[in-house]
């Protein structure tokens, strides 16, 4: 009989190539970045508290993946600095995090149930004392913690573990996608004084950077043949209609998907166009993620407004709506506007009337928009 799952046709050379999680031996174009992040983290590595820095950039810019590859070096050769990476999308409280350290430093997981997290800290600061190991925590995607505070919090205790513990140092990463986000107006002033954050940015790829990154994944990942030269610029100027990265490693699995569930060799122009459809969210998705709640709020108002009236809308009418609903100066509107516009998921243009009305159209099917916003 023939074979559904095991099926040994296969366009992929690797498929995990093209997974969210990988983390690419060859990382181009980021060398200052990494620099940056090794030179935060080397006192560490004499038992001295590493710098605090916090990685800003657009989605799909490297930051996750230059903090995991400076991690598992640090692993490769040294025990004396503990690397500790946390997702903030999954691990959003105090207790999750302190857990997710405590199981690194110790080996295991503190008990489920009825530990209270004074004893996790606890524990965790006497481990590094007595160890003389310092700690390096990456808070990945940390505007998630801002929610009551819990940033504040965590980075008060962590910081000042040495107090009570001596020589319990540690050190903070915090990637953030979110631009806007102004910590100084976020955290206390007795958590500012200690953390002294430096900033690494990370620029957003050129199109021949995204071209030649995306190039050399398909080398590696698909056999000869499955992608033309002229398909695979289709490829990028899909890409570059949002400009994320992410995007275009997301067309190259689904359009190669494609081809092969329809039985065929190489990947026709129809599967890439199909697959831009579906990558296209991955770039909405990880954008709306990037905003802050206030922007999140007018951005869901745009595309109920774009639901309703089904045509264009000018900036003037969105901001009669918007600020019934929320606090918003014209200012503010304006520059969360413009931002929307650099992320790509509008697209700002003038009316052909002299005035100063733009008109705003949605780049996206609303009701996805307003899905992804709640
Ligand atoms: N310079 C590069 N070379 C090869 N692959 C890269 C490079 N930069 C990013 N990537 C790939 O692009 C994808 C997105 O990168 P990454 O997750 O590190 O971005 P990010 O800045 O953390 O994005 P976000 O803010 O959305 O979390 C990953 O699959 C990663 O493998
Ligand atoms: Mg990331």
């Amino acid at each position: 009989m023939r074979k559904y799952l095991y099926s040994d046709e296969t366009l992929f050379r690797n498929h995990d190539l093209f997974e969210i999680g990988y983390v690419p031996e060859v990382f181009n174009y980021r060398e200052a970045q990494l620099e940056d992040i090794a030179f935060a983290l080397k006192p560490g590595l004499h038992g001295s508290r590493p710098l605090n820095i916090t990685l800003r950039g657009l989605p799909g810019t490297g930051k996750t993946t230059a903090v995991r590859l400076i991690y598992s070096e640090i692993e490769e050769t040294t025990r004396r600095l503990v690397p500790v990476y946390v997702n903030c999308q999954t691990e959003r409280t105090k207790f999750a995090i302190f857990a997710k350290i405590y199981g690194k430093l110790h080996g295991h997981q503190p008990p489920p149930t009825g530990t209270p997290v004074r004893k996790l800290i606890y524990d965790i600061g006497r481990t590094l004392s007595e160890r003389n190991t310092v700690l390096s925590v990456c808070l990945d995607d940390a505007n998630y913690l801002l929610v009551n505070k819990t940033l504040n919090e965590i980075l008060y205790t962590l910081l000042r573990l040495y107090e009570e513990f001596p020589n319990a140092n540690a050190g903070v990463i915090l990637p953030m996608s979110s631009m806007e986000v102004k910590l100084p107006q976020e955290l206390d002033s007795c958590v500012l004084s200690v953390l002294q954050l430096k900033e690494v940015y990370f620029s957003p790829y050129t199109e021949e950077e995204i071209s030649d990154i995306l190039k050399y994944r398909a080398r590696l990942g698909l056999f000869p043949g499955v992608l033309s030269d002229s398909l695979f610029d289709l490829i990028i100027e899909q890409t570059m209609r949002c400009g994320d990265l992410r995007v275009g490693l997301d067309l190259v699995k689904q359009s190669v998907m494609t081809a092969e569930r329809a039985g065929r060799m190489a990947v026709e122009p129809e599967d890439v166009l199909s697959a831009y459809e579906v990558s296209k969210h991955v770039h909405l998705s990880a954008s709306i993620r990037a905003l802050t709640k206030d922007e999140k709020s007018l951005l869901y108002e745009i595309a109920d407004m774009a639901t309703d009236t089904g045509s264009f809308l000018t900036s003037g009418a969105v901001y009669e709506v918007a600020s019934e609903k929320m606090r918003l100066s014209y200012t503010g509107f304006y520059e969360k506007i413009r931002k929307f516009d650099q992320m790509r998921l509008v697209e700002l243009s003038y009316l052909n009337n002299g005035g100063r009305t733009r008109e705003i159209a949605l780049r996206y099917d609303p009701e996805k928009v307003k899905e992804v916003c709640e």
